[in-house]
């Protein structure tokens, strides 16, 4: 099965990174093997509508989103672990969704059989933290997600969302986050 794992927080070893990398030994543990994509390590910018897609289905710009699209169109499963910042997606995250726009256009404005070829639907998975306890704090990063992964032909299948978790490595200390997303891996793979 192929498997994207998304490292979308700019904090290197934070609480998303623990998060995604416990869902990866879910996944491995179980006999599955996952591509890495660290979004900070990449140098790439945000969609600059330029509507250029709207025609092919294809981005204009050439920089390193040139290795992640080839993962987001044909991986069965895509985990995208991304922090809330000012109640939405981080911008690193975000930049990302909006220069997948192409899919949408490919979808959408010109019927793409290609945009649609996944077949049996893959799966999206979303792993998030915010530092507030608010009860709205993951309505925004979860509706964007929803469009995202319907952009590249994917179900929003799952998403694990943990409040009040801010500093560095707090998330080790909360009672079930790391064993949760431990255990999605195990049943992404036993789903299969
Ligand atoms: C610029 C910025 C904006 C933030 N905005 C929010 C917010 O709106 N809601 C929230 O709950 N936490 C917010 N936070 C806190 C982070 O979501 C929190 O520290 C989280 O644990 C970071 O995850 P990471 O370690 O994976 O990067 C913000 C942090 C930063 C740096």
């Amino acid at each position: 099965m192929n498997i994207t794992a998304i490292y979308g927080s700019p904090r290197k070893a934070g609480n998303t990174d623990l998060l995604l990398q416990s869902f990866i030994r879910g996944i491995k543990e179980s006999g599955g093997d996952v591509r890495e994509i660290f979004l900070r390590d990449l140098t790439f910018d945000p969609c600059i509508e330029c509507s250029g897609c709207n025609d092919t289905g294809t981005c204009v710009l050439s920089d390193d989103m040139d290795t992640v699209y080839p993962q987001l169109i044909t991986s069965e499963v895509v985990a995208l672990a991304a922090p809330v910042f000012f109640y939405g997606l981080n911008a690193l995250a975000k930049a990302m969704v909006d220069r997948s726009q192409c899919f949408w256009a490919g979808k959408y404005l010109l019927n793409d059989p290609a945009s649609k070829k996944r077949g049996s639907k893959g799966k999206g998975i979303l792993l998030s933290v915010g530092g507030s306890k608010g009860k709205k704090n993951f309505d925004c990063i979860v509706l964007t997600m929803r469009y995202f992964f319907d952009a590249i032909d994917m179900d929003f299948a799952h998403h694990l969302t943990y409040g009040g978790i801010d500093a560095p490595g707090a998330i080790a200390e909360h009672p079930t986050a790391l064993n949760d997303a431990y255990m999605l891996g195990v049943e992404i793979m036993k789903a299969r």
